[in-house]
Order: structure tokens, then sequence, then C-alpha cells
């Protein structure tokens, strides 16, 4: 495992910015895995920034995302297809056709799980995964207890990433219950993994990562049996490393 350490969430979110756009320059047609949330927005500013300036083309990209909520539809602004819409994909020349996110409004949510994980493996899988970590060791929405072996699948929402995320939602009764996501192994089976941690709040969660040993009550710790992850973390998510 490789740790770059930066200063502060932008110097964070330029580094994993200048090792994708060099992944995509080496291999213009690289299967990307993304991740929602606070961590990834600032990278995701970057891409855009240079597909502007210097015009990184994602024409031949594709990309599948780790998670999506149940019961949202695709318009609701909290949806992680509008979050993925508005804080990336309308900003480079990806083709819609050529982004995957699970659809959490499939009638048959079990089918749509296994559609998915076909859907990663007739992409060859992915070759670079961008993750996010929550304050509970979660990946994707993988909670706690989730085992190694699972694949995409529906998951209760923890209490504490229900509270977490409430702040993007009016209240936390709006927030759902559900979520389809990659599961660990399908997590795992990317090629390269990149690792974000930025803030005071995730510096436990990092320790933990960092130092803790390999369980499935801390699901990160999955990571560590991975050989190719790269950890970027900044100063105060290193508070205690
Ligand atoms: C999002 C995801 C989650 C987040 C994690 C951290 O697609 O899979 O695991 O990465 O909850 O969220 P933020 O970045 O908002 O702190």
């Amino acid at each position: 495992m490789r740790l770059i350490r930066t200063e502060n969430y932008a110097e964070m979110s330029l580094e994993a910015g200048k090792i994708i756009v060099e992944k995509i320059r080496t291999n213009p047609s690289l299967t990307l895995g993304l991740a929602t949330g606070s961590t990834p927005k600032g990278l995701y500013d970057y891409l855009i920034q240079d597909h502007e300036q210097n015009g990184t083309t994602y024409k031949q990209v594709k990309s599948v995302n780790l998670d999506e909520y149940i019961g949202l539809q695709t318009q609701n602004p909290n949806s992680y297809h509008y979050f993925m819409r508005q804080n990336l994909f309308n900003h480079l020349d990806i083709s819609e056709n050529h982004t995957h996110i699970p659809n959490g409004s499939a009638r048959d949510l079990e089918q749509e799980c296994l559609r998915y994980e076909q859907l990663i493996r007739e992409l060859g899988g992915v070759d670079l995964q961008i993750l996010g970590i929550g304050q509970n060791g979660h990946i994707g929405f993988n909670e706690p207890g989730t085992s190694f072996s699972s694949r995409t699948h529906i998951v209760t929402l923890a209490e504490n990433t229900r509270e977490a995320n409430s702040r993007f939602f009016n209240s936390l009764e709006e927030v759902p219950t559900h979520a389809i996501t990659m599961g660990i192994a399908s997590i795992l089976g990317s090629k390269e993994i990149l690792l974000l941690v930025s803030g005071e709040k995730k510096a436990e969660a990092l320790l933990k990562f960092m130092n803790g040993e390999i369980s499935e009550d801390f699901p990160a710790s999955a990571l560590k049996h991975h050989e190719n992850v790269t950890v970027i973390a900044d100063r105060d998510a290193l508070k205690y490393i």
C-alpha cells in the first residue's frame, strides 16, 4: 500500500486528479470506478478543469459507480445519478451510455444487482476505482459486518451513515434506509484503487485502517488484501498517524 500525504483537501484532490488524468492519457478507454459524496468533489472539479483547459477526452472512457440509494428517482437531487451528472458527467465529453450507476428504482432489485455484476464483467472489470471512507469504515455502502466475499447487493444503511448523509437532505427521515452497492469482492476486483481521505472527522477511521486488524467489522480493512492501493490523505485525516 502506498500513502501520499497532502496538506489539505485541495492538494489531495490535485494529487488524485493528476494520477487519473495520466491514466486516461495512457489508456483512453479506461474503466473508472467512481464514488459520490464530499470527498471526490474536488477531484471531479479538477478533472473538469483539466478537460476544459487541456482537452483530456473521455469519449472512450467508461464509468461504473459504487452505489445508489433505493427509492430515489434519477431526477431526485439527492440521488447519486443526479450527483454524478451535476458534478462530473455534464461537464465532460463522456457519452451517457458509457456511464453506469446501479438503478435504485429497478422493479426487481435482486435482478438489478446481478445485472450490475454482469455489466462490470462485460466491461472487463474496473481499471481504477476511486473510494472514500465512512467514519465507521464503510466503503461503497458496505457497512460493518458485510462479508468480504460480497458482490453487488442490497443493504440496510447504518443509522450513523444515514445521520452523516442527512446533511444533504431536509431531514433525517428523508434519508433512504436502503441502497444498492457494489460488494467488497466487487471492489477488490478492481485492478487499482485510490482511497481518498480528508478531514479530522475521518482521522480515527484512517488510523484504524492503517494500524488496525483486518476484519469484516471494519470493511475498509479488506483493501489490505489488494495489491495495488494508494491512499491519498490530508494532514487533518492523518492527525493520529
Ligand atoms: C459514496 C460512497 C461512500 C462515501 C463515504 C464517504 O459513493 O460510496 O462510501 O465514499 O460515505 O462520504 P463523504 O465523502 O461524503 O465523507
